[in-house]
């Protein structure tokens, strides 16, 4: 079959210039304090050593590029902000989970917290210890708590009581004892956008501490289940630390109530959440939250584990494009558009949540030529299907650009709408680059299909 997307999929690739000399100034101000990730260098908007320009050269757009560098840098500096108390980093998969991604994060000493059999899968293909798994989520299936059961996780985050009767059922079934903690909705307003707030009483997630109480009652007399922690997970993308800790505080009143009935847990688990910085948002401290957790671990014997998706993964990573082509303005009642080859299948953060992205030039702007303001959209026949708008930027049509904070929630968000193929995924170290997933073809979204007759 023909097919109209040609570009070579090599998976490996030697930067062919030299190494560059890093500016010292990073272009952006990240969330977590990694310098020199993404510069300018002899004019060329760089990722680590690698001119991004050569990767649209090699593989074509859209492209996600994720930096190595970054994501090492970012688990060792939220250990460290941790190191008072005795903790783990249970990466969350949905944030991004490529696996090369998951395997480097496994290398760097991360369990995981998944959301499906799926992602476990990922799991086992990256070649990672099931046994740092913690598997949350408020629709698990029968195969999936089977497969779970028969792998062996660290435990199951339950969010309901016919879940946790479920979790015993197929354990007795299995012949097996299922490890479980109870997802706490500690009824907390975590302050961010209505659909990533998840801690509040009206939203589905876990239960009340009421009902969790009788539920650890309940899995205490239970054959089939060792109650190993507590949970809770109030939202995503969230700035103060209060809430946070005001979660905790909620947590530990159960934890001392069920200490006080013999029941004691070995961990207690905060989830992910801790925003970053997309625009102008101050992004949480992370070392004065892990400092005002490990203050109120003082004198305790749980080790606290912690969920981060985002603030690992987002900044590491670009989103590049290429100005298909540009409609200005025809009178001051209409717009600048500029069309690109990315559009709301491929990141769908801006049309889905107003989410606003950085949107930079791969070739450095120069000062002689002043900018205009142009809105950004995709060719996905919706108006909303946009990326960004009103930026000012010296575009052409050909124009290259990189989508910022790209790394979470994005591939992993992308689809195939207007029979749009996914575009690669590759991972940036130093001066090399590997792609760690090839661009989608035509073929491969119709194989799964047929006519009738
Ligand atoms: N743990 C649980 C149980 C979660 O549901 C989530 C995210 C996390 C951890 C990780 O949260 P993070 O550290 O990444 O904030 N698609 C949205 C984000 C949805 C987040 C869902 N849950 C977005 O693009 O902003």
């Amino acid at each position: 079959m023909l097919s109209y997307v040609d570009r070579k999929d090599h998976w490996s690739y030697l930067n062919s210039t030299p190494t560059a000399q890093l500016l010292k100034w990073p272009l952006i101000t990240w969330g977590i304090a990694v310098t020199e990730t993404l510069h300018y260098q002899d004019g060329q908007l760089c990722m680590e050593s690698i001119a991004l320009e050569s990767i649209v050269e090699a593989l074509g757009t859209p492209t996600y590029v994720y930096s190595k560098a970054y994501l090492t840098d970012a688990v060792t500096r939220l250990a460290t902000a941790f190191s008072a108390v005795e903790h783990k980093i249970h990466y969350s998969v949905k944030a991004n989970s490529n696996l090369a991604i998951l395997k480097l994060f496994s290398d760097l000493g991360c369990g995981f917290d998944i959301v499906s059999g799926g992602e476990l899968s990922r799991i086992v293909a990256a070649g990672c210890n099931s046994e740092n798994v913690i598997f949350s989520g408020v629709g698990k299936t029968i195969e999936e708590i089977d497969y779970a059961l028969k792998l062996g996780i660290h435990c199951f985050n339950v969010e309901s009581g016919q879940e946790l009767t479920r979790i015993s059922e197929r354990a007795h079934n299995l012949d097996v004892r299922a490890p479980i903690s109870i997802r706490v909705n500690p009824d907390v307003d975590p302050q961010t956008h209505p659909y990533i707030s998840t801690g509040l009483k009206t939203n589905k997630f876990g239960v009340d501490i009421e009902s969790a109480e009788r539920l650890y009652t309940e899995a205490a007399e239970d054959p089939h289940l060792k109650t190993v922690g507590i949970d809770c997970h109030i939202g995503s993308q969230i700035s103060q630390i209060e809430p946070l800790l005001e979660a905790l505080t909620c947590l530990l009143r159960l934890v001392d109530k069920l200490d006080a009935r013999g029941i004691v847990l070995e961990h207690i688990d905060l989830g992910g959440g801790m925003g970053i910085r997309y625009r102008d948002e101050v992004p949480m401290n992370f070392s004065t939250y892990g400092t005002a957790v490990g203050q109120l671990m003082r004198g305790r014997s749980q080790r606290i584990l912690i969920e981060p998706g985002r603030s690992l993964i987002a900044n590491a990573g670009v989103l590049l494009s290429r100005v298909e082509y540009l409609k200005p303005a025809t009178n001051e009642d209409t717009n600048n558009f500029a069309i690109i080859d990315v559009a709301m299948n491929d990141l769908i953060r801006p049309a889905l949540y107003q989410a606003w992205h950085d949107v930079l030039p791969l070739s450095e702007p120069t000062p002689d030529v002043s900018p205009i303001n142009w809105h950004i959209a995709g060719p996905v026949c919706e108006s909303g299907d946009f990326i960004a708008h009103d930026r000012a930027l010296n575009l052409m049509q050909g124009s290259l650009l990189a989508i910022a904070s790209a790394g979470a929630y994005g591939m992993v968000q992308a689809s195939n709408y207007n029979s749009r193929s996914r575009g690669c995924e590759v991972l940036v170290h130093d001066d090399r680059f590997s792609v760690i997933r090839r661009r989608e073809t035509i073929s491969d979204q119709l194989r799964l299909e047929r006519t009738l007759q």
